[in-house]
């Protein structure tokens, strides 16, 4: 069933043209000016961008974390991406202590069988590594398309690693080609500070981002970046949320370092200030690192315009305020009264393109071929879909939107696709929005109407990083 997009202006991480696309099965096969060809569906994108397919490279769907697990899975996560946009997501697989990694790919494929709606990856999540497991390591970049590993330098107990079994994951990746992903905030001192404030009686919502201070992301940031250096490995750190962490990579760029950041939604648009009050209402903006002082965002999003960040992605990993909604259980209120027991993360994969958009083009004049970069393109280089996914181009999967920069759209948890009560973006009206998305050649949103089917989706293996 071929597809004709006619008239629209082609935005790539490097052009910006205006030509028909067609699309053959599931792939562009053909763009040209007034392509004169036989199609099923035409599709007139007039006035319109048409810019590949956004690629969330961190998201957690049905995320056992907190004593609950976060609220939406593969199929309600992967709908909430389509309709803001995100036609591939990249998630975490996590090997428990005790379970072999193969065993954690195993049980994330199962979660997610017949259940995604749009293409997704894996990446794998390490909580121990004993010397005899290093081949599995070897196995997932090789056969199985997992070709990057997170480590945690917090949450000790639950993920976090020691700086041995990091730079251990280091030398083997850098062997076997893969990239190391994480999360950097110090965990030591974290759990010290969260325990003296518990035990001063400070138990508010607020407190869980005084006891994880900007100094503790900044000092675990270098430290990664260190332990990739003598490994000599490409590190990404994940959700960078404040300028102090942020430093780090542009200083360690600066050296030629192979080193890259991603920050989320959540830190360039909300800031502690807005929950310093200490209701319990700033439960919903528990996230791990936690929202900063807005002085911070100014220096985030002039470190995406300037490259000292390569991309954004959500971090996605929701949890409701109120028991019961959609059958859920009891999730931020598990932390009433003890913020330490919140279940850490926010809700974003449905509106990183329109928060991007918005604050990126529209308020600060990025060209639209950043915007395709940051939210598409070099996710899909880093994480080694490049160029099956992250661009529009003859031989590319047919992930395609259509934007409209006249559609706007105002974000609320009453319209949102997201399994979450909640939208902290909530009555934002964002200027452009998509107005059709299309997965592998399939329309899967037409305006906010779901088109698409659940189980679509596809696992992805992935290839190697190839960022430069
Ligand atoms: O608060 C967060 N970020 N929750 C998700 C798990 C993680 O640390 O990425
Ligand atoms: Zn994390
Ligand atoms: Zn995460």
């Amino acid at each position: 069933m071929p597809t004709l997009i006619k008239n629209g202006r082609i935005i790539t991480a490097e052009q910006d043209y205006s030509a028909d696309i067609y699309i053959e099965r599931e792939t562009v096969t053909t763009i040209g000016k007034d392509l004169n060809v036989q199609a099923d569906k035409t599709i007139d994108a007039s006035g319109k961008y048409v810019i590949p397919g956004g690629i969330d490279v961190h998201t957690h769907m049905d995320l056992p974390f907190g004593g609950t697990a976060s609220s939406d899975d593969f199929e309600t996560g992967t709908i909430a991406a389509a309709h803001g946009g995100t036609t591939c997501i990249v998630d975490f697989a996590v090997q428990s202590k005790g379970t072999s990694m193969r065993h954690a790919l195993d049980t994330w494929l199962r979660k997610s069988e017949g259940k995604a709606a749009v293409d997704f990856g894996l990446h794998m999540i390490l909580t121990e590594l004993p010397d005899d497991w290093l081949p599995e390591m070897d196995a997932l970049v090789k056969h199985e398309g997992v070709t990057s590993f997170k480590m945690f330098t917090a949450y000790p107990g639950v993920f976090m690693v020691d700086d041995a079994t990091i730079f251990k994951a280091m030398k083997r990746t850098a062997d076997n080609g893969g990239l190391i992903c994480m999360h950097a905030e110090n965990g030591g001192v974290i759990d010290l500070l969260v325990k003296k404030m518990l035990a001063e009686g400070k138990t508010t919502p607020n407190v869980h981002a005084l006891s994880r201070p900007a100094t503790a992301e900044q000092e675990a940031t270098h430290r990664v970046i260190a332990l990739s250096e003598m490994a000599g490995v490409p590190v990404y750190v994940v959700h960078v949320s404040s300028h102090l962490a942020m430093e780090q990579i542009r200083e360690a760029r600066g050296r030629g370092l192979p080193t890259y950041g991603e920050t989320c939604p959540q830190y360039l648009y909300l800031a502690y200030e807005d929950y310093a009050d200490g209701s319990f209402e700033g439960a919903k903006y528990i996230c791990s690192p936690p929202i900063r002082e807005r002085e911070n965002q100014e220096f985030l999003w002039k470190a995406l315009k300037g490259d000292d960040l390569q991309a954004v992605s959500t971090d996605h990993c929701p949890f409701c305020m109120k028991e019961g909604y959609k059958g859920l259980p009891k999730q931020k209120e598990l932390g009433k009264g003890d913020f330490s027991k919140i279940p850490n993360g926010l809700p974003g994969v449905e509106n990183r393109l329109h928060l991007l958009y918005e604050g990126g083009v529209v308020k600060r004049g990025w060209s639209m071929n950043r915007f395709v970069q940051l939210v598409s393109t070099a996710p899909a280089k880093l994480m080694g879909l490049f160029p099956r996914k992250g661009t529009v181009a003859v031989g590319s999967d047919a992930d395609i939107v259509i934007w409209d920069p006249k559609r706007p759209h105002t974000i609320s948890a009453n319209s949102h696709f997201m399994r979450v009560d909640y939208n902290p973006y909530e009555s934002m009206t964002v200027s452009g929005s998509p107005a059709l998305v299309l997965s592998r050649g399939k329309v899967v949103f037409d305006g906010d109407k779901f088109v698409g089917k659940s189980g679509d989706g596809q696992f992805l293996r992935r290839g190697q990083y190839n960022l430069v």
